[in-house]
């Protein structure tokens, strides 16, 4: 059995009275889910949607409280950093995490950032020593596979587009991927939303077929608690 980790962070619903105001990305994400489940059903599936439901901003005694030793800190220190605990577990268990993200503002949402703000912790997920010189930091975790799906306005945003340069979101969850403890990553973009013509619909077409094929070769090609050992394969080549 493995566990997947899906996370939702538009703030628009999945499906709405009027469908136009669907979220594209939650909906290419749950593409990818539900075929993953009719191929093992049996998997540990923990689901979060911080569009929603946003974890909380740090704050200056959040910090105090990371930078504080376990058996020193307070039991009021303890109960900020619970939330952080909570997601952190549910990153630690999972092998395969599926992101789904809208572009605002040209980068991820306050709430995704947020969620990551709360996972990327010194001594829990990174760990930082000067003695490996201009890369102190090291991610801790490792072994998992994690799939983007990312939803924008416009378009060209990737190498050699017409917007390179502009669209931070995607390069953003690259970086944090190592974090997660990513060493095997996929994306699934889906672009053309403002201008809902042609280009649009085959741009999400595309990606919810994309979800599907990608969601069946994993889920085969997973065996039980195999991926932290083995890995499947990479179509960015991304490792820690
Ligand atoms: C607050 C906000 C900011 C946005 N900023 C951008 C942007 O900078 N670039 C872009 O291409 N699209 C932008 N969009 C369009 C969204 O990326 C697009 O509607 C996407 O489909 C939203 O994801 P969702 O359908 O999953 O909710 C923005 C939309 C909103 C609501």
């Amino acid at each position: 059995m493995s566990t997947l980790l899906h996370v939702d962070s538009s703030v628009r619903a999945l499906s709405n009275a009027n469908p136009d105001h669907n979220s594209i990305s939650k909906n290419i994400a749950l593409r990818f889910i539900e075929t993953w489940k009719q191929h093992r059903p049996k998997d540990e599936y923990i689901y979060r949607d911080v569009g929603v439901n946003p974890p909380d901003f740090i704050t200056q005694d959040w910090i105090g409280a990371v930078f504080t030793p376990d058996e020193k800190r307070t039991s009021g220190q303890n109960e900020i950093l619970a939330l952080s605990d909570k997601l952190i577990d549910e990153v630690s268990a999972a092998d395969v995490i599926v992101i789904s993200s809208p572009m605002y503002n040209y980068g991820m949402p306050a709430q995704l950032k947020a969620w990551f703000d709360q996972i990327v912790r010194i001594n829990k997920t990174f760990d930082f020593d000067l003695s490996r010189g201009d890369f102190p930091v090291q991610p801790i975790l490792s072994g998992k596979t994690l799939i983007t799906v990312t939803s924008c306005g416009e378009f060209g945003f990737e190498k050699g587009g017409v917007r390179e340069g502009s669209g931070h979101l995607a390069p953003h969850l690259r970086a944090l991927s190592k974090i997660l403890g990513a060493d095997t990553m996929y994306e699934i973009a889906s672009e053309y939303q403002e201008f809902g013509d042609a280009r649009h619909r085959m741009s999400v077409a595309s990606a919810k077929d994309r979800a599907e094929c990608l969601a069946s070769e994993l889920s085969i090609s997973t065996r039980d608690s195999s991926l932290k050992s083995e890995g499947v394969g990479s179509d960015l080549g991304i490792t820690p």
